[in-house]
């Protein structure tokens, strides 16, 4: 992966992508699966939804930290093994093939295999509906994977991959911030 700019990080999550959310607990890294993300800016903020019944969430709330990773659909067997089991269940990396490198402005790691990872802080907690807020402070992009598609969750076990493609970038350029364009 290679390090990208923050300024896009958001484009990866708008259209809805399933997420691998890492954390470090001082001790081990864990990692778990995320369909509840909403972008909320530009900045980015980014909010997911979870609660206690992950040991992730724990983590976080503890940490204020993580690393939102965007697997391509290649990996979706990978993501919902990775949501079926808990951190202390078993090294969910090495059972799951998940290749990790260190980040550069928190303890989680970086996922490899991923489209992209961002780098997040926690900057608020919405106690009432679960809502984790983050900012994402470094983007970190796989450019020269193959598979560019993401993972989209119906919510019912079934999952679907991005279809067609069209570039409306000049129709939208009063909501294009300047340095959001996908390479
Ligand atoms: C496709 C998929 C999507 C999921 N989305 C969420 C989610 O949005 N929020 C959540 O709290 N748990 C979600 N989960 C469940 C967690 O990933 C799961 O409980 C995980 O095992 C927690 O790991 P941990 O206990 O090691 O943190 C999802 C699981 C799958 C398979």
């Amino acid at each position: 992966m290679v390090k990208g700019d923050i300024r896009r990080a958001f484009t990866y999550l708008e259209s809805g992508s399933v997420l691998l959310v890492t954390t470090n607990d001082g001790e081990m890294d864990n990692v778990m699966t995320i369909s509840w993300q909403m972008v909320m800016d530009f900045s980015p903020h980014i909010a997911i939804t979870t609660g206690d019944w992950n040991e992730s969430f724990e983590t976080i709330l503890k940490t204020k930290e993580c690393c939102l990773n965007v697997p391509s659909f290649d990996m979706v067997e990978t993501v919902v093994g990775v949501g079926t089991v808990h951190g202390s269940e078993c090294d969910k990396f090495s059972s799951f093939g998940l290749d990790r490198a260190k980040a550069k402005k928190v303890k989680a790691p970086v996922i490899t295999n991923c489209l992209a990872a961002i780098e997040c802080k926690l900057e608020d907690y919405i106690e009432q509906h679960g809502i984790l807020v983050f900012k994402g402070v470094q983007l970190w992009e796989n450019l020269d994977k193959e598979e560019r598609r993401v993972i989209h969750a119906n919510g019912d076990g079934t999952f679907f991959a991005d279809g067609e493609f069209r570039n409306l970038r000049n129709e939208m350029s009063q909501w294009v911030p300047e340095g959001s364009e996908r390479l």
